[in-house]
């Protein structure tokens, strides 16, 4: 599998598993914990999550799943990537530590990997990154970043004393909405900022889509595959689908290795044709 170099100097698998509608009713819980488990037994190393997801219930599931992994050796600690993020309401400087340590409870973690701002909110940027950057003096996250923040709130955070600091920007870009072409990602890429591409397949609509499946008939693999294959494909960008199902966990990993050729390549610009202009970045 491709791996994503992030400026901070480490390389992480481009693929990871995205839990949002995770962890938010109990009658679902030991499922979801088996299948966060399931999918770090199948080689994921990359999870991402967030206090909102669940109202912190995704956190638990994902905590749940980690602690069982780690006290059956499938995987040590090192080798994995934890994103957790903040709520813009609770990113003042006492209420970014606040949620990072209620996070890191439900994680059952003592540091998170990547911490983000979820969006942009009232309290200002000065003082979130402030609070990220005393999070990480002290060891709570070994790096943090954003989320949702188009290329003008890049530029404005860079002004930020530590803001250039910034790890990633976490943005919806799937096939069908690929906006963040004509400018964000172009710019992303300049400053060698991975970008984390969420709903990566358009949450499962892509999945369902006739000229993706045609173009999959033909390459031996599903719409979704064909879909995740584009976005991996995409220089300096990590895409994060959810899946509880163990055929979409095992599908989107073996996505990872699929090559699309350039008259595929050229198909979809045809079915998804890429930003003639700039465009108010998407948002879920
Ligand atoms: N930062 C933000 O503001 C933000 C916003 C949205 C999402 N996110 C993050 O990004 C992650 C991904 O986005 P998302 O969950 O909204 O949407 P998504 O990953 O685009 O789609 C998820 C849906 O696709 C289905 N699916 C997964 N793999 C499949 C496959 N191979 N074939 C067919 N269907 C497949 C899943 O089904 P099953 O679950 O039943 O397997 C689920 O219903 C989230 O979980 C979250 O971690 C971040």
């Amino acid at each position: 599998m491709n791996s994503i170099a992030f400026a901070v100097g480490e390389n992480w698998p481009a693929l990871g598993l995205g839990t949002w509608r995770i962890g938010e009713s109990a009658g679902s819980r030991a499922a979801e914990i088996a299948a966060v488990r399931q999918a770090i037994a199948l080689g994921y190393r990359v999870i991402d999550t967030a206090e909102m997801y669940g109202e912190g219930g995704a956190e638990t599931v994902v905590g749940q799943a980690l602690a069982q992994a780690l006290r059956a050796g499938d995987v040590t600690r090192d080798e994995l990537f934890i994103v957790s993020k903040v709520y813009p309401h609770n990113a003042s400087r006492s209420g970014t530590a606040a949620a990072c340590d209620r996070s890191r409870q439900r994680l059952g973690l003592d540091q998170i990997d990547l911490y983000l701002l979820h969006w942009r909110g009232a309290h200002p940027l000065a003082e979130t990154v402030g609070a990220f950057e005393a999070l990480q003096a002290r060891g709570a996250i070994r790096h943090w970043g954003v989320s949702n923040f188009d290329a003008d709130d890049l530029a404005e955070l860079a002004r930020v004393p530590g803001g250039s600091r910034c790890a990633s920007n976490q943005v919806f870009y799937a096939l069908s909405e690929r906006g963040v072409e004509f400018e964000l990602l172009p710019r992303m890429r300049t400053s060698a900022m991975p970008l984390m591409a969420y709903c990566p397949l358009a949450q499962g609509q892509l999945a369902r889509h006739a000229g993706l499946r045609a173009i999959g008939d033909r390459l031996g693999a599903s719409a979704a595959q064909v879909a995740l294959a584009w976005v991996l494909a995409q220089p300096g960008v990590m895409a994060i689908p959810k899946a509880v199902r163990e055929t979409h966990l095992r599908d989107n990993l073996a996505a990872a290795a699929l090559v699309l050729t350039s008259d595929d390549r050229a198909e979809l610009d045809r079915l998804f044709p890429p930003p003639a202009a700039r465009s108010a970045l998407a948002m879920i």
